[in-house]
């Protein structure tokens, strides 16, 4: 017999002190831009060892209004938003389409540390998406070109016809265009910074955006 669920889940534990640091987090001498937190945190995140800190869950909701979430890569964040990328004919593309608000989270166990991110969502002009994936690695491409994301797939065989010959031309033509290839930014009206404490006492620091484009801060009940 395999492993009983719950008694492995009975066993594992958050934030073990073998492995897991958790700094303290000052409200009080936090920066007055998310950003700037973020920044600093991302740093410290891949500098304590975590292996994908650009690694982020993606939530959107559909016509309806019922949410999905998935995980995307980072690709940059700065005053215009943090930036993902995508087919935009996928069912997150679909998604964003009709309802262009979406919220991002990123898990950093080793610090203890999460980020969320709430925000409109707005597709970069196509020129950039392609600049953004010709600087990636010939993999992304080849996955870029291979395209119908999300469409339901016959095969495995159909997939890795299709992937070779998207493998073929990116190597070929490391300029290939990708259509469907959207890079989106989320400038979020809100960003929350979670610091895990070992006593339970986590630190929740809210940063809501003001209407001429400052940052409130609040703190919030963990
Ligand atoms: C570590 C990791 C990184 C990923 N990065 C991306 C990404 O940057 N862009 C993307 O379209 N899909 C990425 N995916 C795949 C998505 O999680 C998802 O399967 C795919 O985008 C289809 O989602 P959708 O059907 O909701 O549109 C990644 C998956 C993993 C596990």
């Amino acid at each position: 017999m395999g492993t009983d669920l719950h008694e492995l889940l009975r066993s594992l534990r958050v934030w073990d002190p073998a492995v897991t640091a958790l700094p303290p987090l000052d409200p009080a001498g936090a920066p007055g831009d998310p950003l700037e937190l973020f920044t600093r945190w991302f740093a410290e995140a891949a500098e304590a060892g975590e292996r994908e800190p650009h690694t982020m869950s993606l939530a959107t909701s559909d016509a309806e209004g019922l949410p999905d979430a998935r995980v995307v890569m980072l690709h940059g964040a700065d005053a215009d938003g943090w930036a993902f990328a995508t087919h935009a004919g996928s069912r997150k593309g679909r998604h964003l389409d009709a309802r262009p608000y979406a919220a991002l989270v990123f898990y950093w166990p080793v610090l203890g540390r999460q980020v969320r991110l709430r925000g409109p969502v707005a597709a970069a002009p196509a020129e950039e998406a392609l600049a953004d994936l010709h600087a990636r690695s010939t993999g992304a491409l080849a996955a870029a070109l291979t395209g119908r994301q999300s469409a339901e797939l016959g095969s495995t065989d159909e997939l890795a016809r299709a992937s070779e010959a998207a493998w073929e031309r990116a190597g070929r033509e490391p300029d290939a265009p990708a259509p469907s290839w959207t890079l989106y930014r989320l400038r979020p009206d809100e960003v929350e910074f979670f610091q895990g404490e070992a006593r339970r006492r986590h630190v929740r620091l809210v940063y809501r955006r003001t209407r001429d484009d400052g940052w409130d801060r609040r703190l919030l009940w963990p």
